[in-house]
Parts: structure tokens; sequence; C-alpha cells
């Protein structure tokens, strides 16, 4: 009954947190949320969650500080999303052994591979530090001073942690806008080994023409496992004397499905959302930010994947960039269709007029929170952060072309090695990654991108580097690509390249980084010139939202903290009809079918094939609908970074793990709307089918021992 009412409340305005929204912190669970929670069937108690030694948050990890996961066995292995294994894999792999076409599978723990810059992180305690901030003087500090501020109170806590604790690290986030803080304490494990993943074409069944849709049929999982110091079982770095972790926690996986209304829960690390985001805001994000980065990356991912096509080896090299490129490309593209569709401005601002009464009717904030300046600020700064976006898009990032990241490193102080006191021994030194790039393919985005940026911003935003373009090279940015090529030093990998000869300064390559560089200081100056007086008066609406709606539990912006969120398994209206709450192997051989005929993310091995037409999955069945079923959908609240957050039902077990958002709410980041908005999320007997099946990985499934 109470359920109706939150949902007839939820359905009137976008003002109030409501049942089945929210991406809440553990520690801290208002008591109504639990309560909800419990009428929805969840039957673990409160303090299941987060206190004691087998709470469920024990086995969620954060994955690499990028991505989720999930502890599921007494082994220390972790089930996460294959897209957040992908960057593992693929450096793994070679045209000779090529895991992310093949898969991989690890037979023993001496076959588990190893990764370089990988870790997990498990949250130890979470906790509200606000009012000792304040104490210590945080609201006297001017909003420029602010992040400093608490910078340095964090590593005194940090010094402090480490001193009980070496394995232990904290860290100090604003929360609601920076109205309250957080201290939380994690413990990272480096040794993290890669022990399973299915060949691409089923962990990325679908590509980019499925992805941040439904239905799916994408296997999106992979399998790791965390290794430690064999004599304090604790974090170690990696060794090839290091053991299995042996956690106190892991997930028991269920194989037992669900049906429509079930509850679903995910915990997990969402990585940011903007819920509290003025109108100005939004505005800003759809004009300035995705739309730059959607045109942009267009025109650079055409031409990678005309490359990739080509060659193998530079589809092993590129697949990663044009995956994280592509991912948010789309995701752009129908957060603005979203935005515009559900009018989300227009709502914002209605909304915004009613705190402006409320505020003149009880005085709150009086003469701090103004929207006039608001607007006027963000309007300010609107062109340098549209040209901003532009220009880290066309030259910086990971997408960046090698050339133009080398560029702008060799103007970075920061990588000076050699002697200090001794300029002329001080040198940069780029490091042979020949396997991550290709000449061919990065030029032409380099040329695509100097051309696109300059037809996108105004003058005043163009680097000094065009004027050598035009008067040099007759404005052709091949020939000048070229010049740079040839003549440059930074190109040459290996090569000590000291910084206070006149051939430094001399060098077209540093010239060019010089150049681009100085526009990035402009803008960034123009653009970050408004940015302390916004977030003090995001910080102020935020506030009134939380007082004008007291009596609302109200949750914090994703941070990429742990959050929790429940809801249920149920489908939602897809174009004017019923979507469906799960897909079935007939749909993924239907797929398939069109693979053969030549749809390119539909490829897949004919073994793939054989193993999903089968008439009878035993015990992979769903006892419901007698189906084999892939992928489902909650209404679980996520975002990008929830990406391998476990799916559990109501008594904590494993249903499946969470990978997508869909297309018809790809603006919840801003607004979650009830009616649209789903998860997507692999079925965990999809999971154990496709590793038993496929991958004979028998230790691995009676490992984690599914019931
Ligand atoms: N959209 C999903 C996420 O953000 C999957 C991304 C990887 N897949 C892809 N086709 N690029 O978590």
């Amino acid at each position: 009954m109470k359920k109706l009412l939150f949902t007839l409340l939820a359905a009137c305005s976008l003002t109030s947190a409501k049942a089945d929204e929210g991406m809440w912190t553990l520690y801290n669970l208002p008591n109504a949320v639990y309560e909800t929670m419990k009428q929805e069937n969840f039957e673990l108690p409160y303090n299941a969650l987060y206190y004691g030694e087998d709470a469920v948050k024990n086995c969620v990890v954060n994955f690499g500080g990028f991505c989720s996961g999930v502890v599921v066995s007494p082994d220390g292995l972790v089930f996460t999303n294959h897209h957040c294994g992908f960057e593992a894999i693929r450096s793994h792999s070679t045209v000779e052994h090529d895991y992310m076409l093949n898969g991989f599978v690890a037979n023993s723990y001496e076959e588990e591979l190893p990764n370089k810059r990988l870790f997990v992180s498990f949250m130890v305690e979470q906790k509200d530090v606000t009012a000792y901030l304040d104490s210590l003087g945080l609201n006297k500090q001017a909003q420029n001073k602010r992040a400093d501020f608490v910078d340095s109170v964090e590593n005194a806590l940090s010094k402090e942690i480490r001193q009980q604790d070496s394995t232990l690290r904290v860290e100090l986030k604003p929360y609601y806008e920076g109205n309250q803080y957080y201290l939380t304490t994690y413990r990272d494990f480096e040794d993290v080994r890669l022990v399973f993943a299915l060949p691409k074409s089923m962990g990325k069944f679908g590509g980019e023409t499925d992805n941040w849709m439904w239905p799916r049929q994408t296997c999106d999982f992979s399998v790791f496992r965390i290794y430690v110091d064999p004599k304090t079982g604790g974090p170690a770095k990696y060794s090839k004397d290091n053991v299995p972790y042996h956690p106190k926690k892991w997930a028991p996986v269920s194989l037992q499905g669900y049906v429509p209304g079930s509850f679903s829960m995910t915990i997990g690390y969402p990585g940011s959302t903007s819920r509290y985001l003025s109108s100005y805001g939004i505005k800003e994000r759809r004009d300035a930010q995705n739309e730059p980065m959607y045109k942009t990356r267009a025109v650079k991912q055409d031409i990678m994947i005309r490359h990739m096509r080509a060659d193998e080896a530079v589809r092993i090299k590129y697949d990663s960039k044009y995956a994280q490129s592509s991912n948010y490309w789309k995701n752009s593209i129908g957060m603005n269709k979203c935005i515009d569709s559900i009018g989300l401005i227009q709502q914002k601002a209605q909304f915004e007029a009613k705190i402006r009464q409320w505020q003149d009717s009880t005085g709150f904030l009086k003469g701090q929170l103004d929207f006039d300046l608001l607007a006027r600020l963000y309007a300010k700064q609107f062109k340098a952060r549209r040209a901003l976006t532009y220009f880290s898009e066309s030259f910086g990032g990971r997408s960046s072309d090698e050339l133009t990241r080398r560029a702008l490193r060799a103007n970075n102080g920061s990588v000076v090695k050699g002697d200090e006191k001794n300029p002329k021994k001080q040198y940069i030194e780029f490091k042979d990654n020949s396997a991550e790039w290709d000449g061919p393919t990065d030029r032409e985005i380099m040329a695509a991108a100097m051309k696109f940026y300059r037809e996108q911003v105004e003058p005043q935003y163009l680097p000094d580097f065009y004027q050598t373009v035009d008067s040099k090279f007759g404005g052709n940015y091949q020939q000048y690509i070229d010049y740079l090529y040839k003549k440059s030093q930074l190109m040459k990998s290996g090569k000590k390249i000291f910084i206070n000869k006149k051939s430094f300064q001399k060098d077209p390559g540093v010239q060019f980084g010089q150049s681009l560089n100085n526009m990035m200081m402009t803008l960034y100056s123009e653009a970050v010139a408004s940015y302390d007086s916004i977030a003090v008066q995001e910080r102020y609406l935020c506030a009134a939202k939380l007082r004008m709606e007291e009596d609302m539990p109200n949750y914090s912006d994703a941070n990429f903290t742990m959050r929790l969120s429940y809801g249920q398994v149920g489908e939602y209206l897809l174009a004017g009809k019923p979507s469906g709450y799960y897909t079935t192997a007939e749909s993924i051989v239907e797929k398939m079918n069109r693979g053969e005929q030549g749809v390119i993310d539909y490829e897949a091995e004919p073994i793939m094939k054989e193993l999903l037409s089968k008439k009878d999955f035993g015990k992979y069945t769903d006892k419901t609908t007698g189906k084999m079923h892939l992928c489902f959908l909650s209404n679980n609240d996520i975002t990008g970074g929830n990406s391998g957050s476990p799916m559990f039902n109501g008594k904590g077990e494993l249903i499946g793990l969470a990978f997508d958002g869909n297309w018809d709410s790809l603006s919840s980041d801003i607004f979650f709307d009830k009616q649209l908005a789903r998860c997507i999320g692999v079925d965990i007997r999809y999971v154990l089918y496709m590793m038993e099946t496929w991958g004979k990985a028998d230790r691995l499934i009676k490992e984690i021992g599914a019931k």
C-alpha cells in the first residue's frame, strides 16, 4: 500500500527521491529505504548489508578504478564484465595468441595471467566527517581553497591510518554537492589475474549496434582472481609466490532466477550523476559537452574502424580505444535526445521556480542562492566551455594520437628526468609503446581532428600551429603532420631528449605541443573562470532542495563510491510495446543468423550458435518460463562505473551482473525516469552455462558451487 502511495507521488514531479530510485550509501542507509526494500521482498536484516565480516558489502569490489565486481568463491574469484576486463584481455593478446578473439581459459592457478596496473579495492568503512571538517574550519575557506583544504585533511588522515595498518587507504570526498563529506577506508589488492574470458564475439556480442540498447544478448562477463602474500594472506605486489586470496565473505550464486517483480539489488561503484544539476548546467552539458564530444568522436572513430577492419594487428591495438570512445559517443547522442524528448531543461526550470518561491517565503539562503547570478555565470563561460570540449576531444585523452600525446607531454614539466641540479642533464624519454598505436592510423586521425576542430570553434580558440600549417604547408594538414613525424625527435622511442638544448626548443613537435598547451591554458582559464562561483551556487541549490524536501530520504549524486540500489525485475514500454523482461537463447541465434548474412556486430563462431541452439539447457533453464534466459531487466538505478556490479536477489544471492542501461533513459544521469530507466544485466545462469559448455571450466564451476 505504502508502495502505491510512493508511486503516485513519484509520478507527479521530478522533485523527490522515490521508491526504487536512488544510489544509497550503505553505512547510513535510511530506515525508510530499508523498510521499502523489505516490502519489496528483501529478506536480510538491516545490519547484514554493511556491518560485520559477513556483510554483503564485503564481497563487492571497485574493479581497477573504473568498474565494479563481485567475489564469488572462497578462493578469491571475481566476476566483472567482459568490457571491464577488456583492456586486460587485449593487453595479453597478439595476432598469434589472440585472447580477445578466441577467449581465454586458465586450467590451473599457474595459467592465470597477472596484469600490470590492475587492482581491486574493498570498502572497509565509511563515515560522515562533515562536522569534523567544519570544526577544522572548512566553511571559512573560500570556494577555490576548499578542495586543497580537504586534500590536506585527507593526507593527514591517510598517514594516520597507514600507521595503524599499512594495507589501508582513505578517501575524503564531497557528497550532496559539497554540503557533506564522507571519509571512506579501502583495502587495495594489486595482484589480480585473468582467469577466464569468452571470445569477444560473445563478451561484446552486438557491439556498438546493440550497445545501450534493449533487447540484448551480450554475455558481458570475465573472471579474475585476487592473489595475496602467502605469509600475511593480505595485499601484496605481484609475485609468482603469491597465493589465491581467501576472503571471509563471497557471494553465493543462485540458479533460481527471478520472475517479474522479483526483488533485485545492485551494489557497486557508480561514477558520476548530476541529479541536482541546475537547468543551466543541463544546458551546458547538452550543448557544450555532449554535442562537441559525439561530433568529434564520430570523425575519429570512422577512421579508426576502417584501419582496424583492414588489419588484425591494428585492430588489437585500437580495440580498447575504439570501444571506450564509442561507448560515450553513443551515450551522449542518446542523452541529448532524451534531454529534449523529456523536456528536462524546462522541467528543471519549473522546479527551480518552485524553489525560488519557497525561498522567498522562508528566507532560506536569502542573498546567497541567486538564480539570476547562476544563469549569468553559465552564460559567461559557455563558448569557452564548448571549445574546451572540442579541444580535449580533438587533441587530448586516451583516444588522442601518439604524436599529439607526446607533444603535450614534452611540455609537461612533471615527466622530466635526470639531474635536478644540472639543467644540461635533464631529459625526457618516451618508451617504445609501438604495440599501442599505428602510424598510418594515427596520422589520418590527427589530420582529421585538426581540420574538424578548426571548423567547429571560434577563430580566437585556434592554437597558433594553424598559422604554420597555412603559411608553410598551404593549409595541408597531412603535409604538416608528415613533416612533424620526419623532423621531430619526439617519435624516437627510447631516445633521451635533452630539454635544455636549442634543438629541443626548435623541435617542431615540441613547438606543436607548446602551441597546444598555450591554447589549453587560455581555454581553461576562460572555461573555469566562473567555476568556483558556479560550484557555490550549485551547492546552495542542492541545500535548498534538501531542506525543502526534508521529510524525504535523499541520496547524494554518484561519485565513484559504493552505492546500493534496490528495485525489481521488470519490463518497460519500448516504443509503446512491452519490452519483455528477459531475452532467450532463440533471440541470439536469430541475430547470429543475421551475423552470417554480414551484420558484423552479430557475427559469432559456429560453436556459439551450436551451444545456444540446444533444445535443453538443463539446470540453467528458467523454471518459470522454461527458457534459457540470457539478459534481463531491472529498474535498479545505475550508471557508468556500475558495470560488473552484482545483481542480488532478496536473499543476497547473485542472479546477474549489471552491464548497461537502455537507450530510452540515457538522461537518467540527470533525471531518473522511473517509467523508462532500466538496468540491463547478464543472467548468471548464462554466464555459468558458457563457462561450462564453451570453456569446459569445471574447476571454476565447482569452485563457485552455484545452487
Ligand atoms: N554501455 C556499456 C557500459 O557503459 C557497455 C560498454 C562496452 N561495450 C561497447 N560496445 N562499447 O557499461
